[in-house]
């Protein structure tokens, strides 16, 4: 299937750009992860995945139609040139609404969470871009279908459509038109997320070259979709029940065996640094000592803590300047 028989049935073939716009969306942290797709070309997962958005983090995306040539990228404040390949995914990605028209844009993205350090800032850049696309070409899509439309810009950002817990089905469909994020019904007042900054750097190996390496080369991933639906229901069951020790639990091993099946491809990828093992320690003996504290990793070596507002001053005294975030507030 072709990305644009999909874009056939979602944007029109002529699009004009009649306003500027401006667009927010959050960033989210996948409590059980994506990792591997089964068709490159439409960015479909090879298992459903659960996140949480991260409510105030994420990126700001301002559109202003201009009359030259070519898109210009602006990122955090700074002009990036037309090579850089956080400009060529983005150009890539508008070039799926404009077709073959003249139509271009400045592009202002701003984060407010450390660029491509492994804090999912592609997911809500892109979630941004398409919310910001559907105002500035008048498409007025319904969420799901923008959605679909983020996830062919990177998978992850089709959970960051919507906040609080978000389920993004793989779908059986070969068109993919069944594989997109949809919001939970359910609320966590008081549930924490901490981001542990290991190193802010732009990682070597993108999520996207090294889900295909694993998949390509490690033999451990094939027990990773299996792993990865057994976590799915555990999760549901957890933010069901408010059981926060399951939700923990699950989300921390699920990030540990995505990571060893990293760790078995070929090359190896490894994440972690030094720091990283240092703070996934302290983790574990706060546990032994009684507080309920969990991590997850995406690719990269920082580290995200879930615990419970009542836990925060005290695990405050051991991750001095944590920044928390409340998705459903105290
Ligand atoms: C480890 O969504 O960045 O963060 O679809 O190729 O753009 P592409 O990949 P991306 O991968 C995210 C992987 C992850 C896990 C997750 O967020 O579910």
């Amino acid at each position: 299937m072709k990305r644009t028989d999909v874009l056939d049935r979602l944007v029109p073939r002529v699009v004009k750009a009649s306003a500027s716009a401006e667009q927010f969306a959050p960033s989210n942290i996948a409590l059980c992860k994506y990792w591997g797709k089964r068709d490159r070309e439409l960015n479909l997962p090879i298992n459903a995945s659960l996140s949480v958005s991260l409510d105030y983090l994420g990126s700001h995306t301002r559109l202003i139609p201009v009359d030259g040539q070519r898109d210009e990228v602006w990122l955090n404040g700074q002009q990036l040139q037309p090579g850089a390949r956080f400009s060529q995914k983005v150009s890539a990605f508008i070039d799926l609404f404009r077709r073959d028209q003249d139509l271009y844009f400045r592009v202002e993205t701003r984060n407010n969470i450390p660029t491509a350090a492994g804090l999912a800032s592609s997911a809500s850049g892109f979630a941004a871009l398409t919310l910001a696309l559907n105002d500035a070409l008048a498409l007025d899509l319904p969420p799901e279908q923008l959605s679909i439309l983020a996830r062919m810009g990177s998978g992850s950002a089709c959970r960051s459509l919507f906040t609080g817990f978000v389920q993004w089905n793989m779908g059986l469909r070969e068109d993919g038109m069944d594989s997109h994020g949809i919001p939970l019904a359910r609320t966590w007042p008081g549930f924490c997320i901490g981001l542990v900054e290991i190193d802010a750097a732009e990682k070597a190996t993108d999520s996207r070259s090294g889900m295909q390496r694993t998949v390509e080369t490690a033999h451990l991933y094939q027990s990773w979709p299996l792993q990865a639906a057994a976590d799915l229901s555990k999760l549901q069951q957890a933010i069901e029940a408010r059981d926060f020790e399951l939700l923990g639990q699950t989300a921390e091993q699920n990030a540990l065996s995505m990571h060893a099946t990293m760790i078995a491809s070929w090359p190896p990828l490894l994440y972690w640094q030094p720091e990283s093992v240092a703070a996934m320690q302290k983790v574990w003996q706060l546990r032994a000592e009684g507080m309920p504290v969990y991590f997850t990793m995406d690719a990269g070596p920082n580290l995200k803590l879930l615990f419970q507002r009542e836990d925060r001053d005290a695990l405050l005294k051991h991750f001095p300047g944590l920044e928390t975030v409340e998705p459903f507030g105290p």
